[in-house]
């Protein structure tokens, strides 16, 4: 893996990354480890707000014994008109490595053709690879064997929807999202998801009946209405998307030991109602905390040259 631009990036070593997520997790803070990152350095673009992603790079990075810059947009030349190419020719010489959280993937594709080092997707209009990297982890530590296990994702077919269809792919989970039409996932997505799956007998489907997509489900799955960049668009969405909140009478249909997963930022009483957030079927603060450990394993794979 060169780059992890999509959750495909990573297929090949799925295994070995969330394998080695979980010695990290194991050992914490690292103590009694080698800071295998010695020396080396993650520069991090930031176009939109961030919290987790953020936080957990920066602090992962530092347990590795490596540095991260925190880079706004704003602040540099690439803001005044300097070139996404040029921009990453010059910190190529810098660092060794980028996180680029873009509005558009295009300027993800190109800034790490243009990059001498590895680009980390940081989030952009199409994926959130590195979300879904450790929610695969967060979803092994909740089921076991997630092969033939059923996902059920409810609402819009965002960034988020897109990287966790390619994902439940790669790992055999059957997956069905519930979006309203007009809402639904990336159509180029979708299909090599549906390819995917269907190599490791599962399947991806789309519908958009909320109580069919968690019927018998094992994890259900929701993220925000309204993305980052879509704020005009808030009133719209926050009518269409309303039948999908993830709440206590939706729920109940799905299976009764079913574990609830959000990525955070939530809405509290949009997508997901209060009492399921905070109730016992709510996995997302094991989920952000799961950030961290993935993403160091993901770190040492991109700029440590070897094993995790
Ligand atoms: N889930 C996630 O990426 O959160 P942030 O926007 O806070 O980084
Ligand atoms: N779909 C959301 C995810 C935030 C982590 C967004 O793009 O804003």
């Amino acid at each position: 893996m060169e780059d992890l631009l999509s959750v495909m990036d990573a297929a090949e070593e799925l295994e070995d990354i969330l394998s080695a997520g979980g010695r990290f997790k194991t050992a914490r803070r690292g103590e009694g480890q080698s800071h295998p990152l010695r020396g080396k350095t993650l520069a991090m673009i930031f176009e939109k707000a961030s919290t987790r992603s953020r936080i957990s790079f920066e602090v992962g990075m530092a347990h590795l014994g490596g540095a991260a810059l925190y880079l706004n947009r704003q602040d540099l030349q690439l803001g005044r008109g300097e070139t996404l190419e040029d921009t990453a020719r010059v910190l190529g010489r810098y660092v060794d490595a980028i996180l680029y959280r873009a509005y558009r993937h295009d300027d993800v594709v190109r800034l790490a053709e243009a990059a001498s080092v590895p680009v980390i997707n940081g989030l952009d209009d199409l994926e959130h690879p590195a979300q879904i990297l450790s929610d695969l982890f967060t979803i092994r530590e909740a089921l076991g064997d997630p092969r033939g296990r059923k996902l059920a994702y409810l609402g819009d077919g965002n960034n988020v929807c897109n990287s966790l269809l390619l994902g439940c792919a790669l790992t055999r989970m059957n997956v069905a999202v519930a979006t309203p039409s007009g809402y639904e996932p990336d159509a180029g997505i979708l299909a090599l998801a549906e390819r995917t799956a269907a190599e490791g007998n599962a399947w991806v489907k789309v519908v958009r009946d909320p109580a069919e997509a968690v019927a018998g489900a094992d994890i259900v799955y929701t993220d925000v209405w309204v993305s980052m960049g879509m704020e005009e668009q808030r009133e719209a969405r926050e009518q269409v998307f309303r039948p999908y909140q993830v709440n206590p009478e939706l729920l109940s249909g799905a299976n009764p030991e079913a574990r609830v997963m959000h990525p955070l930022p939530a809405h509290r009483g949009l997508e997901i109602t209060n009492e399921i957030l905070d109730g016992p079927a709510s996995l997302v603060w094991d989920q952000a905390e799961n950030r961290l450990h993935v993403q160091k394993a993901l770190l040492v794979r991109l700029l440590g040259g070897g094993e995790s």
